[in-house]
Parts: C-alpha cells; sequence; structure tokens
C-alpha cells in the first residue's frame, strides 16, 4: 500500500490535515486529492484564524484490510509523518477516526484528535456540524433576511456523522440523501442522491464528499444557496463564477469546514476547556457575515 503526505504551506506554522484512508482507481488521482487538500487545509487554517499552514495525507487502500494490516499501514505512515520533523501533524479523515490517531501516536507525537479517554478531544463532528450551523445562520440571514428556516426546505447531501447532526439541529423542512440506502429513515424526507443536485430547495448542504459542484451539475442546481462541510466542493475555480451567474450563493467549504479543527485545536494545542473553544467555532459566524458582505460589495 502506498502513503503519502502533501505540504502545501508551513508559512503561518506547521501543517495541519487529516489523514485520509480510501481506495483510488488511479494511485495518481490520490496524488491529486492530497495535493488539493493540503491546499483546501492552508485555506482554512487561515480563514479561522489558526496559526498553521495546510498539509493533508492519504493511505492508498488497494487490498482488504484486515485490522493487522490496517495497524501496520498506519505504523508505516507515522514513519512518514516523522520525516516531516513536526513540519506536518496529522488529525482524523475519511476513513479514519480517533482510534488510528491512538496508532499513529505509537510512533509519532505528530497526531491529533485522540480518543477521549486518551486524552484528546475523539472525533470532530460535532463541532464540525456546529460550524456549518454557525455558517448557514449567517449566510441565510444573508439570502433570506432572517436566519429562521423554519418554512424552508433544506437538502442535506449525505447523511453520515456530520450531516445527521446538522439534520438534527435544523428547524426547516429536511429532507436527507445517501448512497448509502441503509441510512434511509422516516423521520426526515428522502431523495436520490442522484437527484440531490436537482431538487428544488432553499438551501443545498453538501456533506457527503467533494467535487460535486461542477459546471454540469450546477447547471441543474434549484436551489438560492449553498453551505456545508464537504471539502474541495467546487471541481474548479471556474464554477464560483458560474454559481454567481446563476445567483446562487456559496460558502466556501474551506470556511464552512472549519470548525472540527478550530475545536480540536484549540482544546488540544490551547488547552481552552469545552465552552470556550466552541465559541471559536461559532465566530464562523461572524467570519460569514464578513465575507458574504465583502464579497456583495465588491461584485
Ligand atoms: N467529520 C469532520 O469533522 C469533518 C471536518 C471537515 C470536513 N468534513 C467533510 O465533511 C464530509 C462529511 O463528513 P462525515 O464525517 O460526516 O463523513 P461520513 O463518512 O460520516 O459521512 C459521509 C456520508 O456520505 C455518504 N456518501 C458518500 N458518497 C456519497 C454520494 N456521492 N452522495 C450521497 N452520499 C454519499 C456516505 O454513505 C456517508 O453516509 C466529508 O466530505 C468530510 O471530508 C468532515
Amino acid at each position: 500500500m502506498t502513503t503519502m503526505v502533501a505540504l502545501h504551506s508551513t508559512e503561518a506554522g506547521a501543517a495541519v490535515g487529516g489523514c485520509r484512508m480510501k481506495a483510488y482507481e488511479q494511485i495518481t488521482d490520490a496524488v491529486t486529492d492530497v495535493l488539493r487538500l493540503s491546499k483546501a487545509m492552508t485555506l482554512k487554517c487561515a480563514a479561522a484564524g489558526i496559526p498553521h499552514g495546510g498539509g493533508k495525507s492519504v493511505i492508498v487502500v488497494d487490498r482488504p484490510l484486515t485490522p493487522e494490516l490496517r495497524r501496520q499501514v498506519l505504523l508505516d505512515h507515522a514513519d512518514l509523518i516523522n520525516e516531516f520533523d513536526g513540519a506536518y501533524r496529522a488529525g482524523p479523515d475519511v476513513g479514519t477516526g480517533p482510534d488510528d490517531m491512538l496508532v499513529l501516536r505509537e510512533l509519532t507525537p505528530h497526531a491529533y484528535c485522540l480518543p477521549e479517554e486518551h486524552g484528546g478531544t475523539g472525533s470532530s463532528s460535532g463541532p464540525t456540524a456546529r460550524g456549518v450551523l454557525a455558517a448557514l445562520k449567517a449566510a441565510s440571514r444573508h439570502v433570506f433576511g432572517t436566519d429562521d428556516l423554519t418554512s424552508r426546505k433544506v437538502v442535506i447531501s449525505g447523511f453520515g456523522s456530520v450531516g445527521e447532526l446538522i439534520a438534527r439541529s435544523l428547524r426547516a423542512d429536511v429532507v436527507v440523501s445517501d448512497v448509502d440506502e441503509s441510512r434511509r429513515t422516516d423521520e426526515f424526507g428522502w431523495v436520490p442522491p442522484d437527484l440531490a443536485y436537482r431538487t428544488k430547495a432553499d438551501v443545498l448542504i453538501p456533506a457527503a464528499v467533494g467535487g460535486v459542484l461542477s459546471q454540469e451539475t450546477v447547471e441543474h442546481l434549484d436551489v438560492r444557496l449553498i453551505v456545508g462541510p464537504a471539502n474541495n466542493q467546487l471541481t474548479d475555480d471556474s464554477v464560483a463564477g458560474l454559481l454567481e451567474e446563476r445567483g446562487i450563493v456559496w460558502v466556501p467549504d474551506h470556511v464552512a469546514s472549519a470548525g472540527g479543527v478550530i475545536y480540536t485545536l484549540a482544546r488540544e494545542d490551547d488547552g481552552a476547556d469545552h465552552e470556550t473553544a466552541l465559541k471559536r467555532v461559532d465566530g464562523i459566524e461572524a467570519t460569514v457575515g464578513k465575507l458574504l458582505a465583502r464579497s456583495s460589495a465588491a461584485g
């Protein structure tokens, strides 16, 4: 198996980013992913005012993973992280969790977000969802003139750990969508995944995977606002122009999805308590308010 680390920037401090463990069709797809994700982490830290740069790591899964193989590849990855001498610090990402960070810690001090019983902050899904809700509040005021979404329809694409927390926190007409049919529940409306980006609604929340907003999908969108946690939602920067032409407000994912990293580093690096760390996450609301006002003013 191949493991890789990308450092996009260490200008503001050590690069932080998640360790993604997944299968790719081609190794070059993994390289593209790790490079794009590391850049997104630089933007995420900058927008959140965190004194870190952006990095990312990828473990390419190319065979069935037994628990022993998983452990071995994580230990190999820890070796690789050590080669960066502290310039890169890894947290969990798609395919990994706090328990995997504990395995990395056996060989490297440069892993964060450990399980709570080991002194870490555990899963970052809660703070990430909270950050998206903060972003949604400011963006709703900008688009609808109110953050009351009671009479609005919200489509959430990706009913995973973050998507579910957002769905449960919203007071709105919530419709969810997931490729995993077993996630379907009677509690919320349901739309098949291929229709999630064509459904008429007020708000769309991308909470599954990146690369979902392309020239093609944007043409079929029937929403006024997009804000969600999925990293790298645009296939390329030109899609932002198309969204603007269509009158759709999009909150950049590197701003909306920063709750997890803001919370974790506040707790684990700065020693902030739970409430103080959550307050920092809530700061995303002010950031999004300022960003959208500035973007409107500048056209
Ligand atoms: N968890 C965090 O703290 C965090 C932080 C920042 C960004 N993110 C990003 O937010 C997104 C959601 O994170 P999560 O932790 O909830 O992940 P998750 O793996 O728990 O949930 C993702 C869900 O999306 C579904 N899915 C996958 N492909 C899909 C598709 N094409 N259409 C519809 N559904 C699809 C999966 O079945 C799964 O239920 C990811 O893109 C992740 O990178 C998460």
